[in-house]
Formats: C-alpha cells, sequence, structure tokens
C-alpha cells in the first residue's frame, strides 16, 4: 500500500499552448539546465521567457498554512525556491509567523530574489539536505525533483522525507503515453526523469517517502500539435 497521498494544491487551469514555437534545441536544452539567467529571464524556448511575481503563488501559501496546520514558529523549507515567491507569500499570508526557509541550485534566481526573503535563501542541491532529521514542520518541492537523473531524485525524495518526516508535498511532472511523453519532451526544458504516474509512486514506496504529492501531466488535449 502506497505511504504517500496524492494531493491537489495547485489546481493549475486548463490552458492551450503551442509546442511548435518552443524550440527545445540542444542548444536550448543546455543552456536552461545550467538555471542561470537565460533559464528565468530568458526566450519561452530557454525556459519561463521572463519569471516574475504576479500574486499566484497567494492562494497557494494559503492552502499550505491550512492543510499543514502551520503556526507560530512553524519551519518551512521551499526546495528549487527560485526566487523565492512561495516563501514570501508565506511569510506575508502568516503575518511573519513562519519561519521560512528556501534552497536552489541557481545563483541568479537568488540575486534576483524577492528582498523580503533574499535572506532567506541559501545556494543547496536537493540531492543533499543540509538540515536535521525532522528539521521542518512542512518541505514543498515544487517542479524540482524531475530535474535530477532517476538516481539522485529519488536520493533527494528520501532527503526530503528524512528532514520532513512526511510533513512534505512534491509536485512532479509526469506521462501516460508516448504523446504525453513526446509533449513532456517537447515542453519541459530541463527535466531528466521522465516517469508515468505508477512509477512516481514506486519509487516515492522505495524510498519510504509518506508525504504528499501530485503530478503535473500535460495533456494532450491542452496542446496544440501542429
Ligand atoms: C521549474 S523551476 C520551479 C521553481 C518554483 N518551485 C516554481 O514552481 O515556480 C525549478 C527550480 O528548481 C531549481 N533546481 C533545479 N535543480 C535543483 C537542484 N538539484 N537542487 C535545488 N534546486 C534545483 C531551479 O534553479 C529552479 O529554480
Amino acid at each position: 500500500m502506497d505511504m504517500a497521498k496524492k494531493y491537489n494544491l495547485l489546481k493549475s487551469k486548463k490552458s492551450y499552448r503551442n509546442i511548435r514555437d518552443r524550440d527545445t534545441s540542444r542548444k536550448n536544452k543546455l543552456l536552461a539546465s545550467k538555471f542561470s539567467k537565460e533559464y528565468f529571464d530568458g526566450t519561452r524556448s530557454q525556459g519561463y521567457g521572463g519569471y516574475y511575481y504576479d500574486g499566484r503563488w497567494i492562494k497557494i501559501a494559503k492552502k499550505l498554512i491550512k492543510k499543514f496546520n502551520l503556526k507560530k514558529g512553524s519551519k518551512v523549507l521551499d526546495i528549487g525556491c527560485a526566487k523565492g515567491f512561495l516563501i514570501h507569500d508565506l511569510k506575508k499570508q502568516s503575518k511573519n509567523k513562519i519561519k521560512v526557509y528556501g534552497i536552489d541550485v541557481s545563483k541568479y534566481a537568488k540575486s534576483k530574489a524577492m528582498i523580503s526573503v533574499k535572506s532567506k535563501i541559501q545556494i543547496m542541491n536537493c540531492k543533499k539536505l543540509d538540515f536535521k532529521d525532522n528539521y521542518f514542520d512542512l518541505v514543498v518541492a515544487i517542479n524540482v525533483v524531475h530535474n535530477l537523473n532517476y538516481n539522485l531524485c529519488k536520493k533527494s525524495i528520501k532527503e526530503i522525507q528524512r528532514v520532513s518526516n512526511g510533513r512534505a508535498f512534491i509536485q512532479v511532472d509526469a506521462y501516460r503515453n508516448q504523446n504525453e511523453l513526446k509533449i513532456l519532451k517537447k515542453w519541459i526544458v530541463t527535466a531528466k526523469t521522465y516517469l508515468k504516474p505508477l512509477e512516481w509512486r514506486k519509487m516515492f514506496n522505495e524510498v519510504g517517502y509518506s508525504g504528499f504529492y501530485d503530478y503535473t501531466i500535460l495533456e494532450d488535449d491542452k496542446w496544440l500539435i501542429k
């Protein structure tokens, strides 16, 4: 039986994208995987095409506070926090009561992070988390661990379990058929681990992950494949 539980945190809306416009050449993928300026604030073929704060994390911060019963002094880690949008909103929505931490491999993202949380962000790779066992009341990793190869991805989920004791949420990309895999490979410029839902669950079980998770599946009917 699965210990991990599915939870729809992001509730992404149905939106149509034209994957023909995405030039995910080897060159762009290599550039994106450096998680530097090009990935965050370069062109759409290199990554986000501009990673800006637009308030979309506010409702997610509110949901996390409620679901995980976060209160004064609760410690929350956002893995792959980029410019710190989620930890900024967690801090703000809790009226500075929650203690926020962020880690990211990107020095560029930290250099452009929101002033309110810049000092809370550490440059660290999620394959080895430099925190004590059970240190956090919540660990969040949204669209991060699939950027590592299979073995390191597994290692990082084990690390998440270790520092959170299952008080965690992980969002990963997944596919169910060859067409969805094709879309995923075309659209996600940095992923190294592509798995089906069942394979993710197998990985969660193998490392003893007992927190929450969800998949982002780029469904056929959301994409204009030309
Ligand atoms: C797709 S972005 C997601 C950013 C943010 N969590 C969000 O959902 O908007 C992936 C983030 O993970 C970071 N990242 C990639 N590999 C990482 C690793 N091995 N350890 C820590 N952070 C990593 C990238 O620099 C980037 O900020």
